[in-house]
């Protein structure tokens, strides 16, 4: 396939549903999930057809080939299954993209047991799937660590110790195989007080019809997220990242410099791992 990416596309992240290549690797990573069920087969279609977010990551190369990934929160494993989907249609990659993340691996922890189910389901081996609490699971070393609209559901003293995790995680990698690490995080913007407050709300519809715990949430404003990442050592660029819905959601590209990766690893704390078995905690 030939298709040329759409320039304006790649900057807002806005998937162009008419875009053949990209329609084309949405169904490729939709399709382990007949084995999921019905409820996973149509949940993959429509987040991965109607959140920008996935378009963008790939159309601009955010997850490098043979990057080690570990997606906190990963729900059913989306973001594994286009990976994998990538590494499928390596030989037909749009020539406007970036590369490919052929030969990436995930590790993908979410704490509702049906989730880790779909997507290992879906997957099976191909990617690692771990039910946990993000606030006691272990990370891996890795190269690329992705938190897509996950944050907000634990404290904010919670968030900062995930976030010392994370720079301790892509440090230890960094230290097995220097370079920078990355950091890809989707939060609310609370200062946009009408495209927070619907996507707190439509949160919440969606967690109870799914069946889940509604947890509180815990933003804060877009200043806030970007000041304390860079205390923390990284690199931001936010882009905001909700074309095509009503919400107020930036990804934060967050770059561990070499540097700030090597004192990360040295002040890594000790991880309390918990595996939670894969029971019926969900309704
Ligand atoms: C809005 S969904 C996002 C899923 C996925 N990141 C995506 O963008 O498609 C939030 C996910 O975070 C998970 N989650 C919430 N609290 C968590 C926690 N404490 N530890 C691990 N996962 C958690 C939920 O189970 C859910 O799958």
């Amino acid at each position: 396939m030939n298709t040329r990416l759409d320039q304006t596309a790649v900057v807002s992240g806005q998937a162009t549903a008419a875009e053949p290549a990209w329609r084309a690797l949405v169904d490729a990573a939709r399709a382990p999930y007949r084995a999921a069920g019905h409820f996973a087969w149509h949940f993959a279609r429509g987040k991965l057809t109607l959140d920008p977010v996935f378009h963008y990551l790939f159309a601009s190369g955010q997850i490098a080939p043979g990057a080690k990934v570990v997606d906190i929160g990963c729900g059913q494993g989306l973001l594994a299954s286009l990976i994998l989907a990538c590494a499928r249609r390596g030989a037909v990659w749009p020539a406007g993209w970036a590369e490919a993340p052929v030969g990436a691996s995930v590790t993908g922890i979410d704490l509702m047991p049906r989730d880790v189910q779909r997507a290992r389901a879906a997957l099976g081996d191909a990617a690692q799937f771990i039910c946990a609490d993000m606030r006691q699971a272990e990370l891996p070393p890795c190269d690329v660590v992705v938190i897509l609209d996950v944050l907000h559901y634990v404290d904010h003293a919670a968030q900062d110790d995930l976030l010392l995790r994370v720079r301790a995680a892509l440090g230890q990698r960094a230290a097995e195989r220097p370079g920078p690490g990355k950091l890809l995080l989707r939060v609310g913007d609370q200062h946009a007080t009408l495209g927070f407050a619907i996507s707190q709300w439509v949160d919440r519809v969606v967690t109870r019809v799914r069946g889940h715990r509604a947890a509180p949430t815990h933003g804060r404003p877009l200043s806030a997220w970007t000041e304390h990442l860079r205390e923390l050592g990284f690199d931001v660029t936010p882009r905001p990242m909700s074309a095509g819905t009503p919400f107020a959601n930036v990804l934060l590209v967050a770059s561990l410099p070499a540097s700030a990766s090597a004192s990360a690893s040295a002040s890594a704390s000790t991880p309390v791992p918990i595996l939670i078995p894969a029971t019926g905690a969900e309704a």
